[in-house]
């Protein structure tokens, strides 16, 4: 094991809620990794600064290494989940301008025999959309360690939505999120999720967000108020620099949800001509994608003896299909590269929570449909193994005599 590797972060804030699940208290006492700081200086200790190309950044980092949901205005008490190869998760909580210990003799995957030639990786994800860490440095022991970079994965897809996709009330957020479920689920991809909650397609005040992602897809910052603060909502707002990463292959679009709410009220013509909008703002940076857009379901009703899934925008979200698809809704019907993805009878209405976002089962019936979907439209196959790891979902029952 040669990878041995400490992160120093600093960030800002959070509010502590009760949450229950199946009934019990959902347990957030995670282990403490916080250690003395070190300084670059100090011997023993190998020092990556934060523009060390050993490190790989995914999703939308921007260049004070501040990922697009986060940075140093964030909440104190942030938790993590980070692993060793495609170990399962561990989490942990952070706090401003602290050095934590990852990696030690006795964490999970730590005596991992490697296969020859291969590498052992070390990956931290941040469980919420509006929290963030900034990387300060990373330390790795002079003795055993030494980082080296990771090459990046031949496919790469993009997920453009709200908090259905950022995977609010999911168990552990945006780690049990059908986004992230999909893309692992897939395998050896590349996957950037631009998802925030609240927010609309239309380039409208919703929910608190001051635009939607016909405009802020195109930029670093994300809505959050911590966003504001760094960035300021001027119109020198820095615009992603899509040249210098890697174009997604495919870009699955999940937005509109928020539009239809009647709060929000954005017309159906707004709507239509933002969505067609924004399919070509993504296809003016990556000429190459191919784009699915998914129909809404929009909760479910009681109706009779069972239960029928709703929906928004249904007929507009098909025009806008057909109108990059020669007039044809169906995959035989033209050669376009708007793809309709259906939702009708995917989910139960009990795969949606109390609070109307999928239950961690219904984002994994998503993640599941949408890779079968991926692999019957464009022939990827499905990795044999794969990242994907549904961490802290208790669907399981250990009891053997009930
Ligand atoms: C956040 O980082 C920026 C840039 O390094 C710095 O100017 C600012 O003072 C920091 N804010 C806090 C609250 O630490
Ligand atoms: C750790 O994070 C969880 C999830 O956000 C939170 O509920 C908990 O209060 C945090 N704990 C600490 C000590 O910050
Ligand atoms: C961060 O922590 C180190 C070590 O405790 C301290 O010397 C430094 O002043 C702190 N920096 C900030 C910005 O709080
Ligand atoms: C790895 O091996 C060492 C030495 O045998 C042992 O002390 C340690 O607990 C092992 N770690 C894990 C995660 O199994
Ligand atoms: C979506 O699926 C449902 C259920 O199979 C079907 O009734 C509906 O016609 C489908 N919509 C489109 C546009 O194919």
């Amino acid at each position: 094991m040669r990878l041995v590797s400490l992160l120093v972060f600093a960030f800002v804030s959070i509010a502590s809620t009760t949450i229950l699940q199946n009934g019990q208290i959902r347990p957030n006492n995670y282990p403490d990794t916080a250690i003395a700081s070190i300084l670059p200086t100090d011997p023993g200790w190998v020092s990556y600064l934060p523009n060390s190309p050993e490190l790989s950044y995914k999703g939308r980092w921007d260049h004070q290494y501040i990922s697009w949901c986060f940075g140093n205005y964030t909440s104190e008490g942030v938790l993590v989940a980070y692993r060793i190869d495609w170990q399962d998760w561990m989490l942990t909580n952070l706090t401003e301008n602290s050095t934590h210990l990852f990696v030690t003799p006795s964490t999970v995957g730590y005596n991992i025999t490697q296969p020859t030639n291969a590498v052992p990786t070390f990956e931290m994800r941040v469980k919420n959309w509006a929290y963030g860490v900034q990387i300060e440095c990373v330390h790795a022991p002079q003795s055993a360690a030494r980082l080296v970079h990771i090459p990046n994965y031949d496919r790469t897809m993009e997920l453009i939505s709200d908090s259905l996709s950022a995977g609010q009330y999911g168990t552990l957020e945006g780690i049990s999120s059908y986004s992230r479920g999909l893309m692992y689920g897939l395998g050896n991809v590349e996957c950037s999720i631009t998802a925030y909650p609240g927010i609309c397609l239309h380039d409208s005040r919703c929910d608190g967000n001051l635009h939607g992602q016909t405009y802020q897809w195109l930029k670093i910052p994300d809505t959050s108020g911590r966003a504001l603060d760094i960035y300021g909502d001027g119109p020198d707002i820095p615009a992603w620099e899509f040249a210098a990463h890697p174009a997604a292959d495919i870009t699955v679009i999940n937005l509109g949800t928020n539009d239809i709410s009647t709060a929000n009220d954005i017309t159906v013509s707004e709507f239509h001509d933002s969505y067609v909008q924004l399919i070509n703002e993504v296809h003016a940076r990556w000429p190459t994608s191919q784009i699915i857009v998914i129909s809404l379901w929009s909760g479910f009703s009681q109706v009779g003896n069972t239960w029928v899934q709703g929906g928004g925008f249904i007929d507009t979200i098909q025009d806008v299909r057909r109108s990059f698809n020669n007039g044809a809704l169906n995959e035989r019907g033209g050669n376009g590269f708007v793809h309709y993805f259906n939702t009708t009878g995917i989910l139960e209405h009990n795969d949606i929570g109390p609070l109307y976002h999928p239950t961690d089962v219904g984002h994994i019936k998503l993640a599941r449909h949408l890779m079968q979907y991926i692999k019957l439209t464009f022939g990827w196959i499905l990795e044999q193994t794969s990242p994907e790891i549904q961490h802290d979902t208790l669907y399981s029952n250990d009891e053997s005599s009930y």
